[in-house]
């Protein structure tokens, strides 16, 4: 028998990725640098479908009909160049090499420059969805050539999540790198999501009064508004969860120390590089990093807070509707500045990225699924050169209804010393833009004036010098 897809590397994602395959009647190759992984795969999830176990490289090669597809689903870094340097020498032109692990893009654009002289595909492809993902149905960000996609996209499909409407969680996102990219910027909003989600379960808990089961009470509610999202899902079940040794609720007796395997870094690191701000994006990065400092949060202890008069009553109710209005104002902004850095790489480097599309197949099977999400595909499908989020009229509307109660509840936050960087972010982030005059005519006067960096007037064209140290007079530079 000849296999229709191989998987290389058994670790979780990649055995549920093959199994996943093989539920949906493909002919499955597995291969496992440890054979007994592979071994176990077959003997526990053989009855699911046909599976041929390779023991060496190249009887997995062997296994596989032509163009032969072959996935590696290998820790990022050296452990991918690893296994592609195992098998590239195998392979035929024609051959496509699909990478879904969390790849920087830039190696994937690197590698599939690489292959591409051999005349094999190099497919990047972002895989969200976790392991239940990977086994039921994953929102799948496939990047490389077309020709690959032709080849590839039927059988991914297949296997990918669907939306509402029974869309396909996939499209072929771009040449090269596109998929690992958009892949990347999903985790950077899946790290915004987050800290906004955190922020407003700490504004709950300490402004309004409410216990991590109330919160989690109130987050099922708001799961059956516009916020329907499976992190609002799954933060209900983390709050309502109680801790079995102690009796106390779960989150009080976890490390709060939030560990980060590096995507959300990448995304703000990228976006610095492309002068994209996603400030919300950076801060839920930051937020990780801060509280990951012990030692510096110990020393920090003694600080003072708000003086009594600062900590106001609130009607905890009242409250509570005013924290939804800033979760989803703020999280109007983080997705408007992850789908500009989107906008921007596709830019640099030629991507012709479909912003609806990539709105579209994150409407499934992905961590950051959410109702939201067919209303961004919406926007950008009305108006597929929208300059931004903010500039589509539902969005703009929903805002301008919201900011009152955003801005309030950054009143109490300030006044009762409760950290909301990111609602902060984001509201910073919102009022600059729309603001008529922004600082930053003060900041190029100030590097006019001390290193003669020049600036443009707003009445005429060119480029002028102040002479600060002489008689202040004004010269064309
Ligand atoms: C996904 C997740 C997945 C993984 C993250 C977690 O889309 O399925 O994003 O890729 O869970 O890498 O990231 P951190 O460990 O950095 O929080």
């Amino acid at each position: 028998t000849s296999a229709q897809i191989g998987v290389t590397g058994l670790a979780v994602m990649g055995r549920n990725l093959a199994r996943n395959f093989a539920r949906n009647g493909y002919t499955v190759a597995v291969h496992n640098r440890t054979v007994a992984k592979t071994n176990a795969l077959v003997e526990e999830f053989g009855h699911e479908g046909s599976f041929v176990a390779a023991e060496t490289a190249k009887e997995f090669v062997a296994a596989l009909e032509r163009p032969r597809r072959l996935v590696i689903m290998v820790k990022a870094g050296e452990p991918t160049d690893a296994v592609i340097q195992e098998f590239a020498p195998l392979l035929e032109p024609g051959d496509m090499i699909i990478d879904g692990g969390n790849a920087h893009f830039a190696d994937t654009r690197r590698r599939e420059r690489e292959l591409r002289g051999q005349g094999i595909h190099f497919v990047g492809t972002g895989v969200s969805g976790g392991e239940e993902g990977a086994l039921n149905g994953p929102s799948i960000m496939p990047g490389g050539s077309p020709e690959s996609y032709e080849s590839l996209g039927p059988m991914l499909e297949k296997i990918s999540a669907k939306a509402a409407d029974g869309a396909p969680c996939v499209t072929h996102v771009g040449p090269d790198g596109a998929g690992h990219f958009v892949k990347m910027v999903h985790n950077g909003i899946e790290y915004a999501d987050m800290q906004l989600i955190g922020e407003a379960y700490q504004l709950l808990r300490d402004v309004a009064g409410y216990s991590p089961s109330q919160i989690a009470d109130i987050f099922r509610t708001w799961n059956t508004g516009r916020l329907d999202s499976y992190l609002i899902e799954i933060t209900a079940e983390v709050l309502s969860h109680v801790d079995a040794a102690t009796g106390k609720p779960f989150v009080d007796v976890v490390e709060d120390r939030a560990e980060q395997k590096g995507t959300g870094r990448w995304t703000v690191q990228i976006a610095l590089d492309l002068g994209v701000p996603v400030s919300g994006i950076a801060e839920a990065v930051f937020a990780r990093s801060l509280s990951g400092h012990a030692d510096l949060r110990a020393a920090s202890r003694g600080l003072a807070g708000p003086t009594a008069q600062q900590l106001d009553e609130v009607d905890a109710a009242a409250f509570a509707d005013r924290v939804e209005q800033a979760l989803y104002a703020s999280k109007i902004v983080s997705y408007t500045q992850g789908f500009h850095e989107i906008t921007a790489g596709s830019d640099e480097y030629d991507w012709n990225i479909d912003l609806g599309a990539v709105a579209s197949i994150w409407r499934g099977g992905c961590i950051i699924r959410a109702a939201f999400l067919d209303r961004i595909r919406a926007a950008y499908d009305t108006r597929p050169d929208l300059p931004s989020l903010l500039s589509d009229d539902t969005f703009a509307q929903e805002i301008a209804a919201a900011q009152d109660d955003w801005r309030e509840v950054l009143v109490a936050a300030t006044r009762q010393g409760v950290p909301t960087p990111g609602f902060s972010a984001a509201l910073a982030y919102y009022d600059a833009l729309r603001a008529e005059r922004l600082p930053a005519a003060l900041t190029q006067g100030q590097r006019d004036f001390f290193g003669a960096h020049t600036y443009r007037r707003t009445d005429r064209e060119g480029s002028f010098h102040t002479l600060w140290g002489d008689d202040r007079s004004e010269v064309e530079a």
